[in-house]
C-alpha cells in the first residue's frame, strides 16, 4: 500500500529542475517537505493554516466536485508551490488572481502564482476540481474505498490527495471546515463538530469543523447511508457516531463497541490527561477493508473489526491515538512508534482494568509466542523502514518497550510521563528521542540503553518480570 520511495538521485534531480534561473531571490518550493521515508510527501516553502472545502459527491458516479480553499504563510519568497493532489483541477487562484498550474510526479500540483509570494505574507489558495476518486490510483492502490452507497477516505500515511488539495504532511497541521452535499437520504461524515446540516433541491449539504490543528491523513470523509447517533458527555463535549445501515451481522457488535467511546475517552483522560479536542465520536462504514484509524475526533473503524462480537479494544486503540498521534503527532514517518507503541500499550492498560490480563502479563505473553528466530525481531520499531511502518514489531515489540520501561522506573513516573507527555506536547509534533528525553528528565534515570535496546536492536531482547516481583 505504501508509495514507492523515489530515489535520492531522482529526488535531487527534480529539485535541480524547479529552481528557476530568472526569478533572482525569489525560489519554487520544494516538492517534498523532507521525509526520507516519503520524499514526495507534503511540500517546502510554505505552510498551511487553515482547509476550507466545499465539495458535492454523487456517489451513483463516484464524481467529486468543489472548490478548496487554503490559508498559507510562504516561508520563502515563493516564485512556485506544489500541493499534493490527484484530481483533475480546472483552474487555481492565488490572492484572487488566476495562477498557471500543472501536474507532475504522482501526484504533484505545481501552482505558479501571477506575482511571487513575499516571504511570511500569507496567501489564500482556491483550488476547483472534478474527479472521481476512485479512478485515482498510485502504484495500483487507493486510499479511497467505494461503498454500495457512497464512498469513504481513511488511510495512514495519506489519504489526502484522493480528496482534497494540500500540504500532505503530519509537519503541517491546520484547522479544517468540511462541507459536502449529498443526495438527500444519505449523509457525510467528517472530522470535528457538525456545524449545521441544510437540505435543498434534493441535497443535504453538512458542515462539519475540526478546530484543533490536524493533520491531513486525519481529516476524513465518508459518505453513504448511516445511522447516528448523538450525545453530550459529562464535560459538554459532543459525541456523534455513525453506523452504515449496511453492517448485516456486524451492525450489534458495531454499536456495542463505539458507543463506549464517552466512557473509555473519560477513562483515558485519566491516563493521559485532558482530551485535546472539541469533539468525539467514531463512524463504521460498509467497507470490505479491515483496519481502523484514528481519524481526528472520529476514528474510523472497518465492520470486520467487529466480526466476533463487541471490540473495546479496538476503540480504546484509536481514541488512544487522540492524544499519541492526533495531538502529538510524528515529526518524519520514522517516528511512528510514538503513535503505535503507544495505543498498543493504552489496550493492554485497559485489559489491566478490565481484570482481562495485566500490561506485564500480555507484554510477556507476547514476547513468549515469538521465538527469537522470528523476523518480528529484526523489525526496529524506532525506525521500521517505509515498507514495516505498520509492522506488528512497531505495535507489539513497541508496547513491550513501554513495560520494560515501566519496570525501570517504576508506576509512579511512568504513569506521570504517560500522562505528562501528551499534555507538554499537545498539538505539536515530535520525534522518538524527544520521548526518550523526556523520559530521562521525568524519571532522573538514563535511559538510553533500554530504548536503545528495545527501539534500536535488531534481535530478541531479555524480558521478564520486574526486578521486584522476580523472587
Ligand atoms: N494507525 C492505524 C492503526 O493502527 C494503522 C493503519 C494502517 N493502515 C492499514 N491499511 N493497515 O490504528
Ligand atoms: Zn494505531
Amino acid at each position: 500500500m505504501h508509495r514507492k520511495v523515489i530515489a535520492p538521485s531522482v529526488l535531487a534531480a527534480s529539485l535541480l529542475l524547479v529552481i528557476p534561473a530568472s526569478a533572482a531571490g525569489s525560489a519554487a518550493g520544494t516538492p517534498g517537505i523532507g521525509d526520507p521515508y516519503y520524499p514526495a510527501s507534503g511540500n517546502g516553502g510554505y505552510d498551511v493554516s487553515h482547509y476550507d472545502l466545499r465539495l458535492k459527491y454523487q456517489p451513483a458516479t463516484d464524481l467529486l466536485e468543489g472548490t478548496a480553499t487554503l490559508l498559507a504563510t510562504a516561508r520563502t519568497d515563493l516564485s512556485r508551490f506544489n500541493l499534493d493532489f490527484g484530481l483533475k483541477v480546472s483552474e487555481v487562484r492565488v490572492n484572487g488572481a488566476k495562477a498557471k498550474f500543472a501536474t507532475s510526479g504522482v501526484h504533484e500540483l505545481e501552482v505558479t502564482p501571477a506575482k511571487p509570494l513575499p516571504k511570511n505574507t500569507q496567501a489564500s489558495v482556491v483550488v476547483k476540481y472534478a474527479g472521481k476518486p476512485s479512478e485515482f490510483k498510485v502504484d495500483g492502490w487507493s486510499a479511497w474505498q467505494r461503498t454500495p452507497d457512497g464512498g469513504v477516505a481513511a488511510q495512514e500515511p495519506e489519504a489526502a490527495a484522493w480528496w482534497f488539495p494540500s500540504n500532505d504532511h503530519p509537519l503541517d497541521k491546520a484547522t479544517f471546515d468540511v462541507s459536502v452535499s449529498v443526495p438527500d437520504g444519505t449523509q457525510a461524515i467528517s472530522n470535528g463538530v457538525l456545524q449545521s446540516q441544510t437540505s435543498r433541491l434534493g441535497w443535504t449539504r453538512y458542515n462539519w469543523r475540526s478546530n484543533k490543528p490536524q493533520a491531513t491523513y486525519l481529516a476524513t470523509l465518508a459518505v453513504g447511508r448511516f445511522d447516528i447517533t448523538t450525545d453530550k458527555t459529562a464535560n459538554g463535549l459532543p459525541v456523534l457516531n455513525a453506523y452504515s445501515k449496511d453492517l448485516g451481522d456486524n451492525a450489534g457488535a458495531a454499536r456495542a463497541s463505539v458507543e463506549r467511546t464517552a466512557e473509555i475517552a473519560e477513562w483515558l483522560e485519566g491516563v493521559f490527561g485532558p482530551y485535546p479536542f472539541n469533539a468525539l465520536g467514531g463512524y463504521v462504514p460498509n467497507v470490505p477493508s479491515g483496519f481502523a484509524l484514528e481519524t481526528q475526533t472520529r476514528p474510523f473503524y472497518s465492520p470486520r473489526q467487529f466480526a466476533n462480537g463487541a471490540n473495546t479494544s479496538v476503540v480504546v486503540h484509536e481514541l488512544a491515538h487522540q492524544w499519541y498521534g492526533d495531538s502529538v503527532s510524528v515529526e518524519g514517518w520514522k517516528d511512528i512508534w510514538i503513535n503505535e507503541g503507544f495505543a498498543r500499550y493504552s489496550q493492554w492498560l485497559w485489559s489491566e482494568k478490565e481484570g482481562e490480563g495485566t500490561a506485564q502479563e500480555l507484554a510477556e505473553w507476547t514476547y513468549g509466542v515469538r521465538p527469537a528466530e522470528d523476523p518480528f525481531w529484526q523489525v526496529k520499531p524506532g525506525d521500521p523502514g517505509p515498507d514495516n511502518q505498520f509492522h506488528a514489531a512497531v505495535y507489539d515489540r513497541g508496547a513491550i518497550a513501554l513495560q520494560a520501561l515501566r519496570n525501570e522506573i517504576g508506576d509512579e513516573a511512568f504513569f506521570r510521563i504517560l500522562k505528562g507527555w501528551p499534555t507538554e506536547r499537545a498539538h505539536g509534533n515530535a520525534k522518538v528521542s524527544d520521548f526518550v528525553r523526556y523520559a530521562e528528565k521525568a524519571s532522573g534515570k538514563p535511559l538510553a540503553a533500554l530504548f536503545d535496546t528495545w527501539l534500536y536492536t535488531p534481535g530478541k531482547p531479555a524480558f521478564g518480570p520486574p526486578a521486584a516481583a522476580a523472587a
